[in-house]
């Protein structure tokens, strides 16, 4: 039997390699994106493709049926991945800022997610695949709205594993450092649209946030391709009992290792210099 997988933000990065990925390996997958021209070109692509704008209800639920529409009401998998970064102090980030962060990167993840379990459930199996971050387990500095969103759905996902245990219907998380992608292009779009840098205390702080963001090719070290993501996404769909958690990239693991060794005091030496990666 094919496979079917909806998956979110495929019009670049990690969304349009899983997509590509999936298609080749046999998946039967809809690759949908935030805007029009977006969904153009991956008509053009020959993937199935419509329009999910995760900040608009009507847009998730019309894709959503549509998905079913296609397929006969079935659905394998659901991969939870159009997010974007916005960048800056927390003591920056106004009640609409925040809003914007965790319209995307939560609710909307979420809306979706409660149209897919009831399907899930009733046919008797499927795949939740949330693309979160390294920075679902620590924190950087001025990244506090990203990080918020990112433990949501670190929040979100536990409890929903706990609440499909013997289901059938798997829940994991994909935890990628550094990936090259329009992150950091995108997050400089929200860093402008959000932050009032000029009366903010760290104004010369955000030039150096600027710089690093505006800089061309990967800026950390161990930065690797979304196919790094494609990898462990096929391992949570093919996988008899996949893993809660997947860790991608080294910064990935070795923050993972030091979380569990250290205080919270001595990680945050750390995490307070290394302010580079995503
Ligand atoms: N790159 C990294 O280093 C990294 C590391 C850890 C986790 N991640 C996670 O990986 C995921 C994909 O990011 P990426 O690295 O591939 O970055 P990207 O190239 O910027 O892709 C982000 C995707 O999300 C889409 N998106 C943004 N707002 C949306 C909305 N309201 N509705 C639907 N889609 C929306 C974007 O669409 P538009 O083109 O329309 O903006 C784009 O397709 C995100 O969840 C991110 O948090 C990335």
């Amino acid at each position: 039997m094919t496979k079917t997988i909806l998956i979110t933000g495929c019009s670049s990065g990690i969304g349009y390699c899983v997509a590509k990925g999936l298609r080749e390996r046999g998946y039967r997958v809809f690759a949908t994106a935030r805007k029009r021209d977006s969904v153009e070109s991956l008509l053009t692509e020959g993937f199935e493709s419509f329009r999910l704008d995760l900040n608009d209800s009507n847009s998730i639920h019309f894709a959503f049926e549509e998905t079913l529409r296609r397929t006969g009401g079935e659905l394998y998998a659901l991969f939870n991945n159009g997010a974007f970064g916005l960048p800056g102090a927390v003591e920056d980030l106004h009640r609409d800022a925040l809003r914007a962060q965790f319209e995307t990167n939560v609710f909307g993840w979420q809306e979706l997610t409660n149209l897919a379990v009831p399907v899930m459930r009733k046919q008797g199996y499927g795949r939740i695949i949330q693309n979160s971050s390294v920075l679902g387990f620590v924190a950087l500095p001025f990244r506090g709205a990203y990080n918020a969103s990112k433990y949501a759905i670190e929040g979100l996902s536990d409890t929903l594993r706990l609440e499909l245990r013997g289901s059938n219907v798997y829940v994991s998380l994909i935890e990628p450092g550094p990936i090259a992608s329009k992150f950091r292009a995108n997050a400089v779009e929200a860093l402008a649209k959000y932050i009032d840098i000029e009366n903010s205390f760290h104004r010369e702080k955000y030039q150096g946030v600027l710089a690093r963001l505006n800089k061309p090719g990967p800026v950390v070290p161990f930065t690797l391709p979304p196919e790094a993501v494609l990898k462990r996404v096929i391992h949570a769909l093919e996988a008899e009992n996949p893993k809660p958690r997947y860790y991608v990239t080294v910064p990935t693991y070795l923050f993972g290792f030091l979380k569990r060794i250290l205080s919270t005091r001595a990680l945050d030496v750390l995490l307070a210099k290394s302010g580079n990666s995503n």
